[in-house]
């Protein structure tokens, strides 16, 4: 009887244990705490060129008093823009000094954005999509052919210093599935061979054409059209005689 309950313990611990799981530590890696660092620290000062500068005072004229915290994340992004592609925290202090802000608020928005990066990266961020319709069209290989072309592992930057990689959940072009994202641009219905030819030319630091690889327009059907194929009926199509003028 005690054998038979302990042997019914482990058979639900077992099953438990099984069905336990963790996120892997190589998602979508910014730290979600901050240390000082030699690079990241609150002595290093941060500034706006004027040419933001300028940026920032149009963005703030869109909102009305009492509401011009609305414009953070644009401030957040220039600075992320302005910084190499990462947001160091003397950025985010300095948009808080310029929204009148506690420095709190902005942390709060600095982390829950997987869009701001805070860690220095490198020129290219390449980000995987490797969620389920990206995975079942071979993202698990355009990943590897990144990391094998790069040198660079998930959440780390390449040897060069020239790439960093990202993988992260959908981008919202499952149907150009697999696709990835480098920098602003999408690259979609990626082979392997594509994957390739474009690090290569980003290597070179030419910029590869964005969009679809397949040759189709945006997310046109690849087959070709299955519907809108005739031309569309002019107005009065299918009234009754009576009803015509
Ligand atoms: S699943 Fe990859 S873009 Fe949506």
């Amino acid at each position: 009887m005690l054998s038979s309950l302990r042997s019914g313990v482990q058979c639900l611990w077992r099953a438990s244990s099984r069905a336990l799981q963790t996120s892997s530590t190589l998602q979508h890696d910014s730290l979600f705490v901050h240390r000082d660092t030699p690079e990241d620290n609150p002595n290093i000062a941060f500034e706006f060129t004027p040419e933001n500068q300028q940026r920032i005072d149009a963005l703030l004229a869109i909102y009305p008093e009492g509401h011009k915290r609305a414009a953070m994340i644009p401030l957040l992004d220039l600075a992320q823009r302005q910084n190499g592609g990462w947001l160091p925290i003397s950025a985010m202090h300095k948009v808080a000094e310029l929204l009148s802000l506690p420095r709190m608020r902005v942390y709060e928005v600095a982390t829950f954005y997987t869009m701001f990066i805070r860690r220095p990266i490198g020129k290219y961020h390449v980000q995987v999509c490797t969620t389920t319709p990206c995975w079942l069209r071979g993202s698990d290989a355009v990943l590897k052919a990144i990391k094998d072309a790069t040198g660079c592992e998930v959440g780390g930057n390449s040897p060069c210093g020239k790439f960093s990689i990202s993988e992260v959940e959908c981008l919202g072009a499952c149907v150009n599935a697999p696709m990835m994202q480098v920098n602003d641009d999408y690259y979609e219905d990626l082979t392997v061979e594509d994957t390739k030819e474009i690090i290569d030319k980003l290597k070179r630091d030419e910029k590869p054409k964005p969009g679809p690889r397949s040759g189709r327009f945006a997310s046109e059907p690849l087959g070709g059209l299955t519907s809108l194929t005739e031309e569309p009926t002019g107005p009065g199509y299918g009234l009754q005689d009576g009803l015509k003028a």
